[in-house]
């Protein structure tokens, strides 16, 4: 298709392959080989294999291939590589591209895995990595030398939303010859821009938003057709970091409609982040879209919203947060986020449990902290449970 369509019809119907049946919705290959007609051409295939062939679901397969052109169109990337998870797409973005004695900037405030990564793999493998506040840019200036790679951060960090400049940080990184790896989950591919933002490499968990109901696992790298087929392939399909054609397909049916709810779903959160805002029984509201927020400016710039997630401090601490998370009717205690259900996590006693209380101090992962990923509820339903549940919390 035209790729001068709306990103609403794109994500509907870029990347489709019909098969001679014709089918309305696309077709699950379950497939993990191909047969050839030849032996010349299993010969010819292994040497060379073009747009619509295939050898190998760990190499690539026809649904997978679906989502990674769908997801490519959308984000406006040459090309995509879809992983297992979103972790097999993090850690294959980086490990790919980077050997021993390279140098990597990465913000601080990172979902626990990627923290692993960086310090403890990346570590391992002799890259060494530099963590500065994300949201420094002489910080950022500083730590970037000629010998650095990568840069690396999320930007919109999780759970204390953040912003990261992606157009001045690509600024800084790119004088020094460094690609710029970005993990855009809490940005979701509906409002970011990452790529023409100055990004080398967007990165995806399609586990939150993209699925979006909560069914399945799954991750994707975007970046240059060099860089996805030329560094990142052959490493994803020689450690086996492939996505299943079976969760390419929930991908794909994520896609048609992650659109409606993500602006849906980052509506509802504006709606509450300005009903809590002030409450009495909280220190803070931080939400990317408040006014108040000290990013509120860049995150419009940079996003247009303020994404689809929230986090509240609760004044009474650990205490109150529990006696908040027990008390919700509607909200459901869990620890993933972009799903159609509104989840709502403690990060310090789960997601980021592990960090030491020195780090957690720094990135203000507070004992009152509760982060809030908002569904597709009824607003009126989601904002009633909250303020009971705050209620119930300065009653406890
Ligand atoms: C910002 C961020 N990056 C990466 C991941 C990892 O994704 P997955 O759980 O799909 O491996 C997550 C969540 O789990 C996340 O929140």
């Amino acid at each position: 298709m035209s790729n001068d369509r709306h990103a609403r019809t794109q994500a509907i119907h870029a990347g489709t392959r019909r098969s001679q049946y014709g089918e309305v919705s696309e077709a699950i290959y379950l497939t993990q080989g191909f047969v050839y007609d030849s032996a010349e051409q299993a010969e010819a295939r292994f040497e060379e294999t073009g747009p619509d062939e295939f050898i190998y679901a760990r190499y690539g397969n026809p649904t997978v291939a679906m989502f990674e052109d769908r997801i490519a169109t959308l984000e406006g990337a040459e090309d995509a590589f879809a992983t297992a998870s979103g972790m097999a797409a993090v850690s294959g973005a980086l490990i790919s591209m980077l050997k021993a004695g390279d140098h990597v900037v990465s913000a601080r405030a990172l979902f626990g895995s990627c923290i692993y990564v960086l310090e403890e793999i990346l570590g391992r493998y002799g890259v060494e990595v530099t963590f500065v506040d994300g949201s420094d840019l002489g910080a950022w200036e500083a730590a970037i030398r000629e010998d650095t790679r990568a840069v690396f951060f999320e930007s919109v960090a999780n759970p204390t939303l953040e912003v990261i400049d992606i157009e001045a940080v690509a600024k800084l990184a790119h004088a020094k010859g460094a690609l710029v790896v970005v993990d855009n989950v809490f940005a979701t591919p509906v409002f970011s821009r990452a790529i023409s933002q100055g990004a080398d490499v967007v990165v995806y968990s399609a586990t939150k938003h993209i699925d979006g109901q909560g069914r399945a696992l799954g991750g994707v790298v975007l970046g240059s057709r060099d860089f996805i087929r030329g560094t990142l392939e052959p490493y994803m399909k020689h450690t086996g970091g492939s996505m299943s054609p079976f969760t390419a397909w929930i991908m794909l049916k994520g896609l048609e409609t992650i659109d409606l709810r993500v602006r849906a779903q980052a509506a509802s959160a504006q709606e509450l982040a300005e009903a809590l805002e002030g409450h009495a029984a909280l220190a803070r509201v931080l939400y990317p879209g408040l006014s108040a927020h000290p990013q509120n400016a860049l995150a419009m710039q940079q996003m247009g919203a303020g994404g689809t997630v929230l986090s509240i401090d609760l004044k009474g601490g650990k205490a109150a947060a529990f006696a908040f998370l027990n008390a919700l009717q509607v909200g459901v205690i869990s620890n993933n986020l972009g799903d159609a259900k509104t989840i709502v996590t403690h990060p310090a006693t789960t997601t980021h449990q592990r960090l030491p209380q020195e780090t957690k101090d720094l990135l203000g992962i507070t004992p009152g902290l509760v982060r809030i990923s908002v569904g597709l509820e009824y607003t009126g339903d989601l904002k009633a449970d909250l303020l009971q549940a705050l209620d119930a919390a300065a009653q406890a």
